[in-house]
């Protein structure tokens, strides 16, 4: 078996995550449930998440030199990820606040992405070979905007299929959209990138249809235990969520879905059987608590989608 190339940009950070009852008010301490700290960052844990389910990929990023920078590299070498790094001097590799709620496993989050930051074109430029030599490249908007609209332009002109996970929402330039082959929004990210409020599939769909208008070829709008609506081309096909066990945690379910969904198109698999591989993924995800650390491997993946 051939093993899909995927590069991803993104950022590394390591992950705080409180669980507890609520969140607290300004001027109260509360006394939380749990504490855990692991890896994380969106373009992490997609990388995880992609070398997990089966992918050979490379992760672009910055860190500093700190012990949080050798959190990355532990988490990469267990899942085979390949970290191309480029540092500057004095930088901090960043951190990110998640409250879990104790009841419902959803989560908030601060992200500081330190280092990765100072992500820029020249980066970009310098990373040339790896963008262009993937079969697949995806990225989402935790670095600067203006490194995710070079790599995305910069694969699509190579002829490389581009993921645009566009996480957290921001407001972007037109330029971006017709750079995407495929945009995965959750729905608060599709609700803020185009106006129509997602409480539904009807709604879903027609903030998917905005998304085209925009110019990205294909919308996969992520529904927590909803699934996702994949559209495209005026056809619309909802596939459910596959979760097996109880939810303890959502920190990470859309990297999930990314990572395994970006492995199972480079495969070659149809977008929908690719979009039930994802579903498959952030399935099991949920199940556990952290994110990097809760993502699925392949025997497991196969395993959900054979239940
Ligand atoms: O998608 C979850 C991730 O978002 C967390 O790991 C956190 O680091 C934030 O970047």
């Amino acid at each position: 078996m051939t093993y899909p190339k995927i590069t991803i940009l993104g950022i590394f950070v390591a992950d705080m995550a409180f669980r507890a009852d609520r969140q607290p008010k300004i001027g109260e301490t509360l006394i939380g449930r749990d504490f855990a700290l692991g890896p994380g960052g969106k373009g992490s844990n997609q990388s995880v998440a992609a070398g997990r389910a089966g992918a050979d990929v490379t992760f672009l990023t910055r860190l500093g030199k700190d012990p949080f920078a050798d959190m990355a590299s532990a988490i990469w070498t267990e899942a085979g990820v390949t970290g191309n790094i480029r540092s500057g001097p004095g930088s901090y590799t960043g951190a990110a606040y998640i409250f879990v709620d104790d009841q419902s496993g959803d989560n908030a989050i601060i992200v500081c992405p330190g280092a990765a930051m100072e992500i820029a074109p020249g980066d970009i430029a310098a990373w040339e070979r790896e963008v262009t030599g993937a079969d697949i490249f995806m990225t989402q908007l935790e670095q600067p905007i203006d490194s995710a609209v070079s790599a995305l332009r910069m694969a699509r002109d190579a002829g490389v299929r581009t993921i645009f996970n566009p996480a957290p929402a921001a407001p972007l330039p037109d330029e971006i959209w017709p750079l995407c082959d495929f945009v995965t929004p959750n729905e608060t990210e599709a609700s803020d990138l185009t106006g129509v409020k997602v409480t539904s599939l009807d709604t879903a769909r027609a903030a998917a249809d905005r998304l085209l208008e925009l110019g990205a070829s294909t919308a996969l709008i992520t529904l927590g235990e909803s699934g996702v609506l994949v559209h495209r081309d005026g056809q619309s096909e909802h596939v459910p969520a596959m979760i097996h066990a109880p939810v303890v945690d959502t920190t990470g379910a859309g990297d999930a879905f990314n990572g395994a969904f970006a492995t199972a198109l480079g495969e070659g698999q149809s977008v929908i059987d690719a979009t039930r591989f994802g579903c498959a993924a952030a399935g099991i995800a949920v199940t556990r608590s952290g994110t990097a650390q809760s993502m699925a491997s392949r025997a497991e993946i196969e395993d959900a989608l054979a239940r």
